[in-house]
């Protein structure tokens, strides 16, 4: 019986964080990085690295418009930062750069960022990747299962149109992570009021329906896992 509510409650848990319109993959850590702004609203998910993990699974996740920015290592004066700038160009990339020094961080001749997914949705910009902890590039940090230290920084300007040009971050703060550990999030802030009701018929193409319409499709597996995990603790 234990094993059915423990299996029900990940299963809800899962479905509660589709529903909340988190990242698109699923992670077993998020922290809510509140020594930024609150109006950044700005969150790091990983999954959790043991002492045989050789990679790494990503999402940081802000409220700008222009990009939201994860660096591994390097000094406090902006030198030997291994960054990684999440945006919408060219359809959402993230950037794999190295500092050095208080200027844009020159892009990396090779971006080891795999499995790059980027959204814009209600105002959230969220940056998904995987990373080799170890790239063996001298333009790369290694990051390891352990304690690292990390920047995170936002802009909330415009999105830049190229990949290579955006601009200075509004916002950078560094503090240590510690990629074994797990920890969790607050809820997030509900989303946009929707546009006041008005006498006209609803249409389909409105953000607010679209926006909650996809998420739909998603939720449809965490139910069933539920329903099955239960119906498989019966019998
Ligand atoms: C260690 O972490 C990796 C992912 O980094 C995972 O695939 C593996 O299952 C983990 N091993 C243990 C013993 O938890």
């Amino acid at each position: 019986m234990r094993n059915v509510t423990i299996t029900a409650l990940v299963a809800l848990a899962l479905l509660a964080g589709v529903a909340m319109g988190m990242p698109t993959r699923s992670y077993d850590s998020c922290m809510a990085v509140t020594q930024l702004s609150s109006s950044y609203n700005y969150r790091l998910y990983w999954n959790q690295l043991n002492s045989s993990s050789t990679s790494i699974s990503i999402a940081m996740e802000a409220q700008v418009g222009g990009w939201v920015g994860f660096g591994v290592g390097g000094e406090p004066t902006m030198i030997d930062i291994d960054t990684q700038v999440g945006m919408m160009a060219g359809g959402g990339v993230v950037v794999d750069g190295y500092s050095d020094g208080p200027n844009q961080p020159p892009m990396d001749t090779n971006n080891d960022n795999t499995n790059v997914a980027v959204k814009y949705e209600n105002g959230i910009l969220t940056a998904e990747f995987d990373r080799v902890l170890n790239t063996g590039q001298v333009k790369d940090n290694v990051w390891i299962a352990g304690s690292n230290s990390i920047v995170a920084a936002v802009n909330d300007g415009t999105p830049p149109e190229v990949d290579s040009e955006y601009s200075r971050h509004d916002e950078a703060v560094r503090f240590p992570v510690d990629f074994t550990t797990t920890s969790s999030c607050p809820p997030p802030p509900p989303p946009a009021s929707p546009p006041p009701p008005s006498n006209s018929p609803v249409t389909t193409n409105s953000p607010t329906v679209s926006g909650s319409a996809s998420a739909v499709p998603m939720m449809i597996p965490a139910v069933l896992a539920a329903i099955a995990a239960i119906v498989v603790a019966m019998a």
